[in-house]
């Protein structure tokens, strides 16, 4: 797709350089994570973003200020969570990011003048009892019957990343209700979900990856 990026990321492999980059707003969240290993892992999907940023724009991490949008609180350097993105020069960059983490991988996106959302799920992360009622619409739950026992696990691992996607892409993340959003609707053409294969990505199987791309070409 053009103007479309996504790369996957193994957050063992993000060396803790890139931390001297990282912005003030990036550091108090990561000093607010208790558990270590999760914390690293915020910092290194952080790192890892910054430097895809720098790379699909042409500049250096160092250039670039964190400045993420929230719908409830606004968006700026100051801003620590919701809707990724950068200041280049104190400007918008004008390409859309996205990031998910999930058992030790980031997934990562930019698009260029299309808002962008991906998501990455691990299968055993969604088998968990109330899931269905918690996440499916009811046609979607009716599809979910239709499914066979054991390819269960991937079908709701793909429903949830591609709403999770969606819902990234929209910048609004779960303050939408995911039970009252369609995985597997026929969308206006203003607006792309699909699947992306994890192989592809260098990903290990177990996971579904989804992004969604609102408007662009
Ligand atoms: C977006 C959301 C669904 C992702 O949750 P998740 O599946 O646990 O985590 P993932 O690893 O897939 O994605 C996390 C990334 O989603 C992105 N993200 C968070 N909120 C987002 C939003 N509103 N729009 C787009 N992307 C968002 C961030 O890049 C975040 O990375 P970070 O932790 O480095 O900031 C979830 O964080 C959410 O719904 N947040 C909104 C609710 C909320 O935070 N309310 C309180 C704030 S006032």
């Amino acid at each position: 797709m053009a103007g479309i990026t996504v790369r996957s990321v193994r957050l063992a492999d993000v060396g803790p350089d890139g931390e001297a980059f990282l912005d003030a707003a990036e550091h108090s969240r990561a000093a607010g994570i208790r558990d270590s290993a999760a914390r690293r892992e915020f910092l290194a999907g952080r790192i890892a973003l910054r430097d895809f940023a720098a790379v699909v724009l042409g500049v250096q991490p160092s250039d670039l200020t964190a400045a993420s949008a929230c719908p409830d609180c606004g968006s700026g350097p100051e801003i620590d969570h919701g809707r990724p993105g950068y200041l280049l020069a104190g400007a918008p960059t004008g390409v859309f990011l996205s990031l998910s983490r999930s058992r030790g991988w980031a997934l990562l996106a930019a698009g260029s003048g299309a808002a962008v959302g991906v998501d990455l799920e691990h299968m055993s992360g969604v088998g968990f009892a109330g899931f269905d009622d918690v996440v499916l619409t009811p046609g979607e739950r009716e599809l979910l019957a239709a499914v066979p026992p054991e390819q269960a696990p991937s079908w709701r691992a793909s429903a949830w990343a591609r709403k999770e996607a969606l819902l990234k892409a929209h910048g609004t993340g779960l303050r939408t209700d995911p039970a009252t959003v369609e995985a597997f609707a026929d969308f206006p053409d203003s607006t792309r979900l699909m699947d992306l294969d994890p192989a592809e990505l260098g990903l290990p199987p177990e996971f579904a990856a989804a992004l969604a791309v609102l408007g662009g070409t």
